[in-house]
């Protein structure tokens, strides 16, 4: 496994990788989410990038960047595992050398949800892929359906944009009872770790009522509301029932629908969605 922190180093080695290639873009502290996209991009490529960058640019000013979980030993030794080739692990300095100026900004898709909640993220987000698309030149990459929003921002960037690749989401990978991996998980402390089902059981509550015949998105929130709002540990960010590609709010779910929720745990602020289909 070759490690590169380099922008010219990885734009060398890319030239000498067996196409196609396989690109899964990370900020590190890997957990079996990740390895859920690194063992697909394994799978369809003879080549597998990683890359491990904790991107600034996406955190706000009053967000976790500073205290974002990294450990990069074990995510170096569980890729190892994976078989992957490459990992891209560069520095701040190296991806946004002063004075960096240019930015890409995806439209309407960006300003709901975890847009508007969270000011400039996706600002951050569709820069840092962009830039990671042209140095590594992926044939594919790999994204969480976890992430549903960053996932339709990035499919939006591509079609708008033109760029030659093509963009994988991999089902959410979730623990035994039910709640979404994530790296934030770690800010749980046991009590909270036991109250943050309850966004996995809003959501089964929505898809149980929606496989009883229930059509009207605005009961659905309002019935996830009802749950969430008895976890008294929870508090709430968003509960949004959504076209999956505009994600514009629905009246009557017409499927696909994204259901989705922010919710705030304690002080940690986590998210997750199912599609109802
Ligand atoms: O989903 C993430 O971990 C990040 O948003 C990404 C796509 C690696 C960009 O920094």
């Amino acid at each position: 496994m070759k490690i590169i922190d380099k922008i010219d180093g990885m734009k060398r080695l890319r030239r000498r990788l067996a196409e196609p290639v396989g690109l899964v873009p990370t900020m590190g502290y890997l957990h079996q989410g990740h390895l859920a996209l690194v063992k697909r991009a394994r799978a369809e490529n003879p080549s597998v990038v990683v890359s491990i960058f904790v991107n600034p640019t996406q955190f706000g000013p009053q967000e976790d960047f500073d205290s974002y979980p990294r450990d990069t030993n074990r995510d170096l030794a569980l890729l190892g595992k994976e078989g992957t080739d490459v990992v891209f692990m560069p520095s701040v300095a190296e991806m946004y050398p002063e004075p960096f100026n240019s930015w890409i900004e995806v439209g309407k898709v960006t300003e709901r949800l975890e847009g508007a909640s969270r000011p400039g993220h996706f600002k951050g987000v569709t820069t840092v892929c962009a830039k990671l698309f042209n140095i590594i030149q992926p044939t594919t990459a790999y994204f969480g359906q976890k992430d549903a929003q960053q996932a339709v921002v990035i499919k939006k960037m591509v079609a708008d944009l033109n760029m030659n690749l093509e963009i994988v989401t991999i089902p959410t990978v979730r623990e035994p009872d039910g709640l979404a991996v994530s790296s934030r998980n770690t800010y749980l402390n046991p009590h909270e770790r036991q109250a943050a089902v309850v966004l996995y059981q809003a959501l089964s509550l929505a898809q149980q009522l929606w496989s009883q015949g229930e059509r009207d998105a605005h009961r659905l929130r309002q019935e996830m509301i009802g749950l969430v709002k008895k976890q008294p540990l929870a508090s709430i960010d968003y509960i949004s029932v959504a076209d999956t590609e505009t994600l514009d709010e629905l009246d009557m779910v017409n499927p696909p629908a994204l259901v989705s929720l922010a919710v705030k745990i304690g002080n940690t602020r986590l998210i997750d969605n199912i599609v109802l289909q």
